[in-house]
């Protein structure tokens, strides 16, 4: 299997209830090394060409309302497979939908306020990733050798 980075965002809901460590902890324990991390708040600007894919939906005002209603969690995950198990450890978008143990059934108040983001392909993990992270604050070994990388 692959070392890939993918970009999460811990959002609004989560930081505001104060879950970020518990957040980071089922990643770091399911494999996954953070390489990068900013906690900001985002601008309208800043939301709006994150979420530019979803501009033509319904949802597009309010996500980016609530996107930015708050700090939110900036990082990048490394680790085998990492852009899947991710997703994994997340759930469903709809909170309603996912599965047991994952973050959004644990955590999520709703399809909106649905606790953290996560890149879905390879293609939007590196655009994500390069959306707000320039190389130089990406951290070029996460571990020593254990996940791919070379000590
Ligand atoms: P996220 O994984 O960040 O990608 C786009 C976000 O839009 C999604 O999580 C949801 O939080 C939000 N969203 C709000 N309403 C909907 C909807 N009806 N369908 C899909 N995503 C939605």
């Amino acid at each position: 299997m692959a070392v890939e980075r993918t970009l999460s965002i811990i959002k609004p809901d989560a930081v505001a209830k104060n879950i970020i460590g518990k957040i980071v902890s089922r990643f770091e324990s399911q494999g996954l090394h953070v390489v990068a991390m900013r906690m900001q708040k985002l601008s309208a600007r800043d939301a709006e060409g994150f979420y530019a894919e979803h501009k033509e939906r319904s949802f597009f005002a309010d996500l980016v309302k609530y996107m930015t209603s708050g700090p939110v969690v900036l990082m990048v995950l490394e680790g085998e497979n990492a852009i899947a198990k991710n997703r994994e450890i997340m759930g469903a978008t709809d909170p309603k939908k996912a599965a047991e143990g994952t973050l959004r059934r644990d955590f999520a108040e709703s399809i909106e306020a649905n606790v953290v983001h996560g890149s879905d392909s390879p293609s939007s993990a590196s655009v994500e990733v390069a959306y707000f992270f320039r190389q130089s604050e990406i951290v070029k070994k996460c571990c020593g050798g254990q996940c791919g990388c070379k000590s």
